[in-house]
């Protein structure tokens, strides 16, 4: 999609020209002032006007009539140059993007220098382009007769006067974390009919056969002889064969320093016998958000081939009801050999992911990190806007953290003292009870899987409320986000 160039912008004949605007510049300049010329100085009096405007994220559209190559010129405010981040001029890129796309550009040329300030490692706006331009691409898929016929945008030229070898590397990284962030959307948008746990481990195979990767996957009666007994409790109301998927990116030597993915792939969550309210239930098919993100990852480590070992493991389930579905009071030995009460058959990602866990520290996890749509209570904490965390190891939660603001993701923690720890321990017949209660929820339900991480360090990600968007934002459609793929991939390549 993305090609880099060093020239004149200008002569070239693209469908459209896209080029920034900064509130400081109180006389055109560079390209800009080209433009204005060609155009006999109408853009000065434009500006003059505030006809266009130079404001953060306003576009405006100017036709050439033949007096450039190009047909038409996007402009997009960037406001003021000390004020702009990575983060603000990826959101400009997405804005001027997202119009791009409803006018059904198909080629574009992008005057990148317009965008830079005087800061040093400006080619990190060619990510910020890359990222921003592929994620707004996004199109939801819809099962319609008639689908809906819009053409896409298809070339990207940078023009730029910086090192080309560099944007050109900043690109294709924007690119494939703008493609892992897609990828995990899909597969979270789509209908829980076509994503069961058996399509989730073909999704994983395709990564795997993409990118050389080593696949692998459990089933039912070999989880049966391990004793994954609390993933297994969590299947047995569906008719739906559970799964335990596994990938493995060798990015050294030696499989030694593997950091661990684990993502919870609960592909339609019923609530079980604790059954869910109707009303917003058909929405549950996200619950493998978590496993999305983490295959999401995994697809731009496999496309970037940082020299790390990650390995994904994620446990797959529904969560429904049936005959020989999971009661309240049940309980259960996991594969760690813990026993849980189910006081909750609501509360069954901790109880998948508890197996998981367990099984990717036997697998030779030394580092874990799972994600998961966990809990509603965060929602109510954080909304839709920031993702929850809960460690046991202050350097790898330094670590994401800093992943976290790198990618442009909201990521705050929750306290992990001992009191909350006790409350686990609530159960009179079981080691742990899956349940305690609401308060503190989220809280509860992350240390209940950070009981199956013992001492390996270890991070949990609750995105119950990131992982799906009510409404459409700058850089895609209501429906799944793809959160937190950015943030994985990103400690990947920082490990
Ligand atoms: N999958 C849900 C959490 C969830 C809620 C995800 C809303 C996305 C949006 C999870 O399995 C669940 O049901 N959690 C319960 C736990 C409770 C029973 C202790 C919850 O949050 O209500
Ligand atoms: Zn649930
Ligand atoms: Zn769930």
């Amino acid at each position: 999609m993305f090609k880099v160039k060093d020239g004149d912008v200008l002569a070239k004949r693209l469908g459209a020209i896209v080029v920034g605007l900064f509130e400081d510049d109180k006389k055109p300049d560079g390209i800009v002032r080209e433009i204005d010329k060609k155009l006999d100085g109408y853009l000065v009096e434009l500006l003059a006007e505030k006809q266009l405007s130079s404001g953060f994220k306003k576009v405006y559209k100017i036709h050439t009539f033949g007096k450039l190559e190009s047909k038409v010129i996007y402009f997009v405010g960037l406001g003021k140059k000390a004020e702009l981040t990575f983060e603000r001029v990826r959101e400009a890129f997405a804005v001027v993007s997202k119009n791009l796309t409803k006018d059904e550009q198909v080629e574009v040329a992008v005057a990148l220098d317009t965008f830079l300030t005087e800061e040093k490692n400006n080619q990190v706006f060619a990510k910020a382009l890359a990222e921003a331009f592929v994620l707004t691409s996004y199109r939801t898929e819809t099962y319609k007769q008639k689908q809906a016929e819009q053409k896409s945008l298809e070339k990207v030229v940078v023009y730029t006067s910086l090192d080309e070898d560099a944007v050109e590397e900043a690109l294709i990284v924007g690119e494939s974390f703008g493609a892992g962030t897609n990828f995990a959307r899909a597969l979270v948008n789509a209908p829980g009919n076509y994503m069961t746990p058996t399509d989730l481990a073909v999704k994983a195979k395709e990564i795997a056969d993409r990118y050389g990767m080593e696949y692998s996957v459990l089933e039912k009666e070999e989880m049966e002889k391990l004793g994954m007994g609390a993933l297994l409790a969590v299947a047995k109301g569906s008719d739906q064969p559970p799964k335990m998927i596994v990938l493995k990116y060798r990015g050294k030597e030696k499989w030694e320093n593997v950091l661990s993915f684990v993502g919870k792939g609960l592909t339609f969550d019923a609530g079980g016998i604790s059954i869910k309210p109707a009303a917003n239930m058909h929405e549950m098919k996200m619950d493998m958000g978590g496993a999305a993100s983490v295959l999401g990852a995994m697809e731009v480590i496999g496309a970037l081939k940082p020299d790390v070992n990650v390995m994904a493991v994620i446990p797959s389930s529904e969560n429904l009801i049936n005959g020989s579905a999971l009661k309240p009071g049940d309980v259960i030995t996991s594969l760690s050999g813990r026993t849980i009460e189910v006081r909750n058959t609501d509360a069954e990602g901790r109880l998948i992911l508890a197996d998981a866990v367990t099984y990717a520290k036997q697998l030779g996890a030394d580092y874990i990190v799972d994600v998961a749509t966990l809990t509603g209570a965060v929602i109510v904490a954080l909304a839709g806007i920031t993702t929850g965390a809960i460690t046991n190891d202050e350097d790898l939660m330094e670590d994401v953290l800093v992943a976290a603001g790198e990618a442009g993701e909201y990521l705050w923690r929750l306290p992990n003292f001992d009191p909350y720890k006790e409350m686990l321990r609530s159960s009179d017949v079981a080691d742990l009870n899956n349940s305690p209660g609401r308060e503190g929820g989220s809280i509860t339900a992350g240390l209940f899987i950070g009981e199956f991480a013992e001492d390996t360090p270890w991070v949990h990600l609750d995105i119950a409320g990131t992982a799906w968007s009510k409404s459409e934002s700058v850089f895609g459609p209501k429906g799944g986000t793809g959160a937190m793929v950015r943030t994985l991939a990103t400690l990947a390549r920082n490990f």
